[in-house]
């Protein structure tokens, strides 16, 4: 109560400091507006890396999203007291069994020396004890919001498993384990060991009376871990759905230990240990130039140690033990660098990567100088494992990983946001990698993650970085504000990667006025392409399902740009003007002016408002052009911020000559919070039409809430 009678109070200060403070007030203009697209003038070359894509274990984009893996929790790590994502099936009241983690060393249960763990990364295993057989019992994986079941679809299933000798049952209960119990009672009757024989495998619905796919295997007499692998096929009249499990049973009496239990689906390109087809077919559309990774945050890590691990992050997934990542889960880091490096294969674009620089987000840094070498090194041989020769030891390792040639890369980013390291040790961390890198790989670019119009207050200073990265994270009005903030910096600067950047409205993907504001935002990009080299907007994945029963809430960060849940896909409408903008792009810019561009008034904050903060005029239209110099093409992107149809008179200046026919692509809307959904994926997409009456002067009008993309073909 108390909150709401703030808020009054406030939006009563507000409204009186403004007079009409939250009204969108589009100036009054009666002229036409005008766009004039100078070809008489020179023009300045479009960078051919202008636009990217960001990526990083945020929002379950990569467990629970990119990463085709279907096991929840597969190492059993995710949580040191339960087993996150299992659950123990048992049919019926005949059958007794438990389910529980046991972690590390012996079991130290007498009789039982087995050490449990398999390696140094497959430490934790999961302990079914069925002290009754003659029904089922077994363990159920929920998967990622569920386990996605589709028709016809082969699945290939693989764990470790072995069933040990018996293990003395406490008279006063069930089975112990999993710490320090002491010598069991001399009388304690015993499990009888019958784990040998048949192991059920399935894909079932949640309730287990309908089995979708099965198979079984043949658990060996043996008290020796063994891998298990087969494929689970589903019918062809299979209904799709997500409501279902991965199940692991048995009939029979003992002790079963699990680990690495994995279920992949079809993959991209069939790629073992691989994507997501429908994810990565959506990403080729974007047709990124390059990818940012491993990260923002994740590259950084909450502490010192669990910064991205590159190193244990490679080789097959059984050496994997998965670290604890920046957002709040435990990442696999089946999404390794191997695999990072694939997927810029598979989607055509370059690598852009971030390099750990001794700072993480709880704020721990480590200065310049001898404590930092051995980060530096590190460094090196990330580079190297990416470009080395193979005669060179980390290149030979990739050669061994299925890559002998060497991977494309430009750019290094040193570190992610090190404006927030308040120790100011950034410059000298900057210096030292920078120096080591450009040493031994003098082709290589070294980005500063702290930008002089950003933090002009941390500057890097020595020999100035080629490249800065700026990062923006603003309202549809912000974006607005600043589109034309690229037209008045300094030519004679660092060139700028603007390395993570969106538009936060809508949740948990964005939604139209978004999408408006990003394309205002990338006109503004385009426009100074001479000077924003890259750029990438961010977050890039989103797993939209809400909080269950036993899982959380998916996702971290609002809008975002492409959803997903277990089944389906969707875009943003912010996805789509991504898509526009990098398909309709030419290799230089045409200069632009304008007339007459109605504005409106953009709402003071509340802060603002309290301290009497003048409102400011934002313009309402937005543009940029460039052209093809091959095939001749010219693409004007016109942006209409308004909720209402704009027309506007477009010049052609220095072109005589042009197709009367020309193709218009509109991303828009009737409202300005219209978006996509699961359910509705499709509500906002961009709609091509072919138009008439081209000419060195034409009129347009511009659709309420839209993106516009006219491609227009100047004559011979
Ligand atoms: O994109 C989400 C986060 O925003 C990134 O991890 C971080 O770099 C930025 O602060």
């Amino acid at each position: 109560m108390k909150t709401k009678t703030f808020k009054k109070q406030l939006f009563k200060v507000c409204f009186l400091a403004l007079g009409l403070p939250f009204l969108v007030n589009p100036s009054a203009n009666a002229q036409t507006t005008k766009l004039t697209l100078d070809f008489t003038k020179p023009c300045v070359n479009v960078s051919p890396m202008l636009y990217g894509l960001m990526t990083e274990e945020i929002n379950h984009s990569y467990d629970g999203g990119l990463y085709a893996e279907l096991i929840r929790n597969r190492v059993f790590k995710d949580n040191k007291t339960k087993p996150e994502g299992w659950s123990l099936v048992q049919q019926d009241t005949a059958s007794r069994a438990s389910i529980k983690l046991i972690a590390g060393d012996p079991d130290n249960v007498p009789g039982n020396e087995a050490r449990h763990s398999i390696n140094g990364a497959l430490t934790t295993c999961l302990r079914l004890t069925v002290t009754k057989g003659g029904s089922k019992a077994g363990i159920a994986n929920e998967g990622y919001w569920g386990i996605p079941v589709k028709p016809s679809t082969t699945y290939k299933a693989s764990f470790y498993l072995k069933g040990t000798g018996s293990m003395p049952q406490r008279r006063f209960g069930g089975p112990q384990g999993g710490g320090p119990q002491g010598p069991a009672p001399a009388a304690a009757p015993t499990i009888d060991d019958n784990t040998a024989g048949p192991i059920s495998v399935t894909i079932e619905s949640n309730d287990g009376k309908t089995v979708y796919a099965s198979g079984t295997i043949e658990l060996a007499k043996s008290t020796f871990w063994k891998k298990y692998e087969l494929t689970l096929t589903t019918g062809a009249d299979v209904k799709p759905t997500a409501d279902a499990r991965f199940v692991i049973s048995t009939n029979r009496s003992g002790l079963y230990y699990f680990n690495l239990v994995s279920l992949f689906p079809p993959t991209y390109n069939n790629r073992p240990n691989g994507n997501r087809i429908d994810l990565t077919k959506m990403m080729i559309d974007m047709k990124p130039k390059f990818l940012r990774f491993p990260g923002g945050n994740y590259l950084e890590g909450p502490d010192f140690a669990n910064g991205f691990p590159w190193k244990t992050t490679l080789g097959p997934i059984d050496g994997r033990p998965g670290h604890k990542g920046s957002w709040g889960y435990r990442p696999t880091d089946g999404m390794g660098l191997y695999e990072f490096l694939m997927w810029c294969e598979e989607t055509g674009a370059e690598p852009l990567l971030g390099v750990y620089a001794g700072y993480s987000l709880n704020g721990d840094h480590v200065d310049a100088g001898s404590l930092l070498k051995p980060y530096v090194d590190d460094a090196l041989d990330e580079i190297e494992y990416i470009i080395g020769d193979v005669k060179t030891y980390w290149g030979a390792k990739r050669a061994a990983d299925g890559h002998p040639a060497p991977f494309k890369l430009s750019y290094i980013e040193v570190g992610n946001e090190d404006w927030f390291d308040r120790s100011n040790s950034y410059d000298g961390r900057f210096k030292q990698f920078r120096e080591a890198i450009e040493k031994k790989y003098p082709q290589l670019k070294c980005i500063s993650t702290i930008a002089d119009a950003q933090y002009p207050t941390q500057k890097v200073t020595g020999k100035s970085p080629a490249i800065l990265d700026e990062h923006y994270y603003r309202s549809s009005w912000d974006m607005w504000e600043n589109a034309y903030q690229y037209d008045k910096y300094d030519r004679n600067g660092p060139k700028i990667f603007v390395g993570e950047w969106a538009t936060r409205e809508g949740a948990p993907t964005t939604n139209l006025n978004a999408a408006l504001g990003d394309a205002a935002w990338m006109t503004g990009m385009e426009r100074n392409s001479d000077l924003i080299i890259m750029s990438c907007y961010a977050p890039l994945f989103v797993n939209v399902n809400t909080a269950t029963s036993t899982a959380p809430k998916a996702w971290q960060w609002d809008s975002d740009l492409i959803g997903y849940n277990a089944m389906t896909a969707f875009g943003s409408p912010s996805y789509y003007v991504q898509k526009l903008f990098s398909e309709y792009l030419g290799d230089q810019v045409v200069p632009m002016s304008s007339e007459n561009i109605a504005t409106q008034l953009k709402p003071l904050s509340k802060r603002d408002s309290i301290n009497k903060v003048k409102p400011i005029s934002v313009p309402t239209i937005f543009y940029a052009a460039t052209k093809d110099t091959k095939s001749g093409a010219v693409y004007l992107k016109v942006v209409n911020a308004l909720g209402k149809i704009q027309p506007v008179e477009i010049s052609l200046k220095g072109l005589t000559n042009v197709s009367k026919n020309g193709t218009l692509v509109v991303i828009s809307g009737k409202k300005s919070d219209d978006t996509n959904t699961i359910t509705e994926p499709e509500k906002i997409v961009p709609v091509t039409t072919k138009i008439k009456g081209i000419a060195p002067v034409f009129k347009q009008k511009l659709a309420p809430y839209s993106v516009n993309v006219y491609q227009l073909q100047p004559g011979k």
